[in-house]
């Protein structure tokens, strides 16, 4: 089911927090709305809901207008980080209760549950109450609970938020293989750039309400469309350094930092004050534009290890490598930075 928000606008009082927003999600679609807290995500999910009335524009859901009827006449199925279980209710009880409310006959109740039991693989815990159950499996009774009435949409508010580091990881591919094997159209909420990016088809970042960027996850990283975009996503973070391009080059005047840039950005640029941003796998020992820096951090992450560099003006480059390296904290180094992959961004924040 396509999901059409046009020129959604939300208010509590005097504050708005959601101004004409435009978003089209496409029938069969994973999408994450992701950004910080406080920024209007839920809010935008609450609406989609039904939850929320809106304050102004429409929300369609195929060619039907949805915008005045209630969440219930809309057919959402809906997962909220508290799993919000009944607890005196077996979990037999709890996925079949929407069916219930809808007065459908006793039997097909049990085989509808059995069935939805079965794809998210509980089918051993329906005699349970959710108090003999694990994190994880309460949230795939949660789940199964959204989709027992076959919802033509899944909405999933920080679904994974109270689930341990493990479970989480877990769930993160089951929800995605479920919401495949269903083909429902499907919102996420999150926080976490990568729950977003290992998640969904599309991502739309959202900073103060607003959509800043939509597109796919690796083109997201790739191609931030501005430096809050490109900080949102990647861990280890990026790095920026300020500074101004000169004759060809990317210069920080304090610590003289020089990165040759490709020359249709450096003419067209000359003299400009920019940002650049160094992803922690573009910063590296061996070939490249060479940075001189004192190692201030290591952090052995297993795999992988990550070092942050301070530059003597006190910003600092972070480098993630993957073989060990003999390097100590205090110890001076001097390593490249891959000038095809640096971001250059103007003093707006914006990419140029
Ligand atoms: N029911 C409400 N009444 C008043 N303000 C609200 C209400 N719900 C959300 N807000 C405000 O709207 C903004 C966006 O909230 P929300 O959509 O919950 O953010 P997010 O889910 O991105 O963390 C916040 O400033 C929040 O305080
Ligand atoms: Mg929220």
């Amino acid at each position: 089911m396509r999901i059409l928000l046009d020129n959604f606008t939300k208010s509590f009082g005097k504050l708005t927090v959601i101004d004409q927003m435009n978003l089209e999600i496409h029938d069969g679609e994973m999408i994450a709305l992701l950004g910080g807290s406080g920024c209007g995500k839920s809010t935008t999910l609450f609406a989609i809901c039904g939850i929320h009335k809106v304050n102004g524009g429409r929300i369609l859901f195929g060619d039907k207008d949805v915008t005045n009827i209630t969440s219930q006449e809309r057919n959402v199925g809906v997962v909220f980080q508290s799993f919000a279980l009944y607890p005196h209710m077996t979990v037999e009880q709890n996925i079949g209760f929407p069916l219930k409310l809808r007065k459908e006959p006793v039997e097909q109740i049990k085989r509808k549950v059995h069935e939805i039991a079965e794809m998210v693989h509980i089918e051993v815990l329906l005699h349970r109450r959710p108090g003999e159950l694990s994190g994880g499996q309460q949230q795939r009774v949660a789940l199964a609970r959204a989709l027992v009435r076959r919802p033509d949409v899944l909405l999933l508010d920080e679904p994974l938020a109270n689930l341990d580091a493990t479970l989480r990881l877990e769930m993160r591919s089951e929800i995605r293989r479920i919401q495949q094997e269903t083909g429902i159209t499907a919102v996420l909420v999150t926080h976490d750039q990568v729950e977003a990016m290992s998640m969904c088809d599309r991502i739309a970042i959202m900073d103060e309400g607003k959509i800043v960027q939509i597109t796919e996850p690796r083109d997201m990283y790739v191609n931030p469309v501005s430096d809050f975009v490109a900080g949102f996503l990647g861990s280890p973070p990026i790095a920026f350094l300020e500074g101004r391009i000169e004759d060809g080059k990317f210069v920080e005047p304090s610590t003289g930092v020089h990165m040759p840039l490709s020359a249709d950005v450096a003419t067209a640029n000359n003299g400009r004050e920019v940002r650049v941003g160094i992803r922690p796998e573009y910063f590296q020992p061996g070939n490249g534009a060479m940075i001189k820096g004192r190692v201030s951090f290591i952090e052995a992450q297993g795999r992988e290890t990550l070092y942050n560099v301070m530059l003597p003006d006190g910003n600092i480059l972070r480098s993630i490598q993957g073989s060990h390296s003999p390097v100590k904290i205090g110890d001076d180094v001097e390593w490249g930075v891959d000038t095809a992959h640096i971001l250059i961004f103007g003093q707006d924040g914006l990419r140029i």
